[in-house]
């Protein structure tokens, strides 16, 4: 076995590798439970890929036979329930996983120098992830795939003059088609995962450049012993490779649940539309994205003035493009002399609590159908969620903030 390592690791270096990823790189040794949604996002990766790899095998990628084949596999093929509710389970969870990964780094400041790349990776992923999720969504071919899909297509139809002709290059046809439900097919299965693991890769590699932050947003670097080792830091394996056991069983028993008693969760997961083949002629009563799009849908919905000449359809756009574009720039928002939600002032805490309140009602404003008062409810909060980052290098100056200990606190 020695040798057999000694001579792959003469034409490749997997030792070196080996040392700097897990055996020799030094991660703090106060991580909190909030350190177990990065690993547990690339569990459910994986998981993704996996079921999606065996659906593959059995689904029919056509409009007329798409939805017969996703009954096919909950009826006819053996365990095939299982994987599609993993599957469809998995997508949800996967967006619960990147939503608490993305508020830890809020809370302990970990998009701040010297790591804004790993944020920036981070939000490219968000974006595919999206696109994925969107994408993937079409394939069961059922009424709220297909409204679904028609209502954010035609979004881009919003766009001044080349909107139209952007739609149709999008779906291929003058409303979404086989033709388009093909292209989404590759899309979500060939070309997305593809990048979505490249940039993964890319995200985990800045991150051991720079090595991780910790809930106390202290720089373990500055604290070494005499042989240039981080006093407080730990070797990720065995220490971390084994604390996110625990991890990954508490999720696993949580998503057990779900998949055996509760899959479709009240329609969260998988919409009741759905459970019927997409119509062309016949619009569900109300369409609504899934839950994990809704705080953005909410955000668009909220938007009913047309300005300049161009239509409230428009700015809604605008709009939701950029709550998400305004996320890229966080770490150049945030002017604190600290990281960590721990030592920074009343202001920051006051700031992140009233953002997370919003898009959490912002998410259940999207789901919901909308009303004179939920509009005006909706427009209040997505103002909300912007003063969270416009304000923010001005409330991240002002406030006082406490002084951060030389070492990490436990
Ligand atoms: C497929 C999705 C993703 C995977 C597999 C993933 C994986 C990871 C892993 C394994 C870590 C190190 C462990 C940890 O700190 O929890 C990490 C750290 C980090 N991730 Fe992600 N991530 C994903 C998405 C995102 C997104 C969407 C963002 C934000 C926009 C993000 C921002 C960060 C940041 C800032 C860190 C450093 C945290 C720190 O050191 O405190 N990640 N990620």
């Amino acid at each position: 076995m020695q040798k057999l390592i000694q001579w792959i690791d003469e034409r490749l270096p997997i030792v070196d590798a080996y040392n700097n990823h897990l055996g020799k790189y030094y991660a703090p040794k106060n991580f909190n439970l909030w350190y177990f949604f990065g690993s547990l996002a690339m569990l459910v990766l994986v998981n993704q890929l996996v079921t999606g790899i065996w659906l593959t095998m059995s689904y029919n990628p056509s409009a007329e036979g798409a939805f017969a084949s996703v009954e096919y596999i909950m009826r006819d093929v053996q365990w095939g329930w299982l994987l599609r509710y993993m599957h469809s389970t998995g997508a949800s969870a996967f967006f619960i996983v990147v939503y608490l990964h993305m508020f830890r780094g809020l809370m302990y400041g970990s998009y701040q120098k010297p790591r804004e790349l790993i944020w920036l990776f981070g939000m490219l992923i968000y974006l595919v992830l999206m696109a994925e999720a969107f994408m993937g969504y079409l394939l069961p071919w059922g009424q709220m795939s297909y409204w679904g899909a028609q209502v954010i297509v035609n979004l881009f139809g919003a766009i001044p003059v080349i909107g139209d002709d952007l739609s149709l290059w999008i779906r291929g046809d003058y409303l979404i088609s086989g033709i388009t439900l093909n292209r989404f097919f590759a899309l979500h299965v060939i070309a997305l995962p593809i990048v979505l693991l490249g940039l993964v890769v890319l995200h985990i590699l800045a991150l051991h450049e720079v090595g991780s932050n910790n809930p106390d947003g202290i720089d373990i670097k500055k604290n070494k012993d005499e042989n240039g080792i981080p006093k407080d830091g730990i070797p990720f394996h065995p220490y971390y490779t084994v604390h996110d056991l625990i991890g990954v069983a508490v999720f696993l028993f949580v998503f057990c649940v779900v998949i055996f008693f509760f899959p479709e969760m009240g329609g969260l997961f998988i919409e009741k539309p759905n459970f019927e083949p997409a119509n062309s002629l016949k619009t569900p009563e109300h369409i609504a994205p899934v839950w994990y799009f809704t705080p953005f849908y909410a955000m668009l919905r909220a938007v009913t003035v047309d300005l300049f000449g161009l239509p409230a359809k428009f700015w809604g756009v605008v709009v939701m493009g950029a709550a998400i574009a305004i996320l890229f720039v966080l770490p150049w928002l945030d002017r604190s002399p600290v990281r960590s939600m721990r030592y920074k002032g009343v202001l920051s805490k006051i700031a992140l609590t009233v953002f997370v309140i919003s898009f959490v009602i912002l998410g259940y404003l999207g789901i919901v159908p909308s009303s004179p008062g939920r509009t005006l409810l909706a427009q209040v909060l997505t103002t909300l969620y912007f003063l969270y980052f416009i304000l923010m290098p001005f409330y991240t100056r002002m406030e006082k903030t406490k002084p951060v200990p030389e070492r990490v606190t436990g």
